[in-house]
C-alpha cells in the first residue's frame, strides 16, 4: 500500500525525486547484489576529506563542542568567510552578518530562494540545470522559467535570451557557473553583461559557486558579487565545503548576502533546522584559517580530475555519433548523444541494463541533447565504463 496519499500535501505529492541520488542509489544497489557496475552517476569527489580537517573535527569533538551553534554559524567561522569573500574574491566589503553557515549548498539555496520569492514569482534558469533549482522555485510558489543553452553555445546563458526572458514579475536569475551538470564555466565578461542586465532590472541573482575551485584549461572563475557595490546588493552567493575538500557528508554550506537577506535567511534557518553541526563547522575552521595548505590539496585533486577529464572527452568522442563539449570546470562531462536519435532517458536505462554503466539522463536537467558523466570516480571505471559504454554504441546504434 502507498500509504495515506490523502494525508499528503499538495506540496509533497508535486515534488520530483532528485534523480542523480536516484541514480547513484540504484547504482549502489545493484552493486550490493553482486554486479559490476561502473558508475558515472555520483556527484561527489571519490577522494577522502584532508587529514588535517578530519582532525580539527575531531578534536572539536574531544573538546565538548558537541552543542548547538549560533543558528546563522560559528562567529570564527562567518568572520573567516566574511574576510575570504573580501580578500579573494574582490568584494567591496563584508560583514560577518552578511555570512549564514547552513547545512550544505542545498540548504543555502532552498533558504534563498524561500527568502526572496513570493508566489507567483518568475525565477529564471539556464538549462542544462541543476535538478534542484525547479523544485526549489516551486516549493516557494515561484515559477521556474527555464532558460535553453546548448552545446553550441558552450551551455552558458545569452544575454538577448536573458533580456527576452524577462516580465515585471521576474524576481530571479540561478547562475551556476562552473556548472553541474555540464561542467562549462561562464567568462568574466558574460558573468558581468548577465548581472549588469539584472540590476539595470532591479532582480536579483543566485549565484550558485559551490564548484567554484574545480577549474581547468586556465579558465576563470569571477564572484558576481564583486562586480560593483549595487551587485554586492543585488547577488546572494552561495558556496560550499563538500566539492572543494571532498566533504559531502559534513554537510556544510554558506551564504553570503545583503544584510535583509542573510538575516531572513538566518531566520529561516533558526525555525527549520538551527545550525549546521557544530562539531564540523571546526573542521571547516581549520580549512579557512590554514587555507594554502588546504588549497594544495585540492590542487593535487584537480590534478587528478583533470588527467580523468581528459581521458573520458577524448575516449566519449571517440564513439561515433558522440559528440562532446570540452567542458572546464566540476567534475563533470556532457556528451551530445542527439546523433543516435535515442532520448537521453532511454539511452540511460538501456546503457545500464545492458551494461552496468550508470549515467544521468538529460531529462532530469531539463535537456534533451544528452547525458552526464562524472569522472569523480577511479581511473579503473573509467577505463572499463568507456570501454562499455563504445560496444553499447556500437552494438544498439551502428546502422
Ligand atoms: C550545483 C550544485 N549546487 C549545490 C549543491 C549542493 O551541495 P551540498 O549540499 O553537498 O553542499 C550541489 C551538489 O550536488 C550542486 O551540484
Amino acid at each position: 500500500m502507498d500509504g495515506f496519499p490523502k494525508f499528503l500535501s499538495a506540496r509533497a505529492t508535486a515534488i520530483q525525486p532528485s534523480p542523480t541520488l536516484a541514480v547513484d542509489a540504484k547504482a549502489k544497489a545493484l552493486k550490493a547484489e553482486g554486479h559490476d557496475v561502473c558508475g558515472f552517476g555520483a556527484g561527489e569527489p571519490d577522494f577522502d576529506t584532508p587529514e588535517f580537517i578530519k582532525e580539527a573535527c575531531i578534536q572539536a569533538i574531544h573538546d565538548g563542542k558537541t552543542k548547538y551553534a549560533p543558528a546563522a554559524g560559528l562567529a570564527e567561522l562567518r568572520q573567516a568567510l566574511a574576510d575570504q569573500f573580501v580578500e579573494e574574491k574582490g568584494v567591496a566589503s563584508c560583514a560577518p552578518s552578511q555570512v549564514v553557515v547552513s547545512p550544505g549548498g542545498k540548504y543555502s539555496c532552498y533558504l534563498a530562494i524561500q527568502a526572496v520569492c513570493n508566489p507567483g514569482d518568475e525565477v529564471l534558469i539556464p538549462a542544462p540545470y541543476w535538478v534542484s533549482y525547479p523544485e526549489m522555485v516551486r516549493l516557494a510558489g515561484g515559477v521556474p522559467k527555464i532558460l535553453q543553452t546548448g552545446p553550441e553555445d558552450g551551455f552558458r546563458l545569452d544575454p538577448n535570451a536573458l533580456r527576452e526572458a524577462l516580465t515585471e514579475k521576474t524576481k530571479l536569475l540561478i547562475l551556476n557557473s562552473p556548472s553541474n551538470p555540464t561542467g562549462a564555466v561562464y567568462p568574466p565578461e558574460l558573468i558581468r553583461e548577465l548581472v549588469e542586465i539584472c540590476i539595470e532590472h532591479g532582480i536579483l541573482v543566485l549565484s550558485d559557486e559551490i564548484y567554484e575551485y574545480l577549474l581547468y584549461d586556465n579558465s576563470e572563475h569571477l564572484s558576481p558579487a564583486s562586480i560593483s557595490p549595487e551587485a554586492a546588493k543585488s547577488v546572494i552567493t552561495v558556496g560550499g565545503f563538500s566539492k572543494t575538500f571532498s566533504m559531502t557528508g559534513w554537510r556544510l554550506g554558506t551564504l553570503m548576502a545583503d544584510r535583509p537577506i542573510a538575516k531572513a535567511v538566518s531566520d529561516l534557518q533558526s525555525q527549520t533546522t538551527s545550525n549546521a553541526t557544530t562539531f564540523a563547522q571546526y573542521g571547516a575552521l581549520a580549512a579557512m584559517r590554514n587555507w594554502d595548505q588546504a588549497m594544495r590539496e585540492v590542487s593535487d585533486m584537480l590534478q587528478v580530475f583533470d588527467r580523468r577529464r581528459m581521458k573520458l572527452f577524448n575516449g566519449l568522442n571517440d564513439i561515433p555519433g558522440i559528440n562532446c563539449f570540452r567542458s572546464t570546470g566540476a567534475f563533470y562531462l556532457f556528451p551530445d548523444i542527439r546523433e543516435l536519435g535515442v532520448a537521453p532517458v532511454d539511452f540511460a536505462a538501456r546503457l545500464l541494463e545492458k551494461k552496468m554503466v550508470a549515467v544521468v539522463a538529460g531529462e532530469g536537467f531539463g535537456s534533451q541533447t544528452g547525458i552526464r558523466l562524472s569522472y569523480a570516480t577511479s581511473d579503473d571505471v573509467l577505463e572499463k565504463g568507456l570501454g562499455r559504454l563504445k560496444e553499447f554504441v556500437e552494438e544498439e546504434f551502428s546502422a
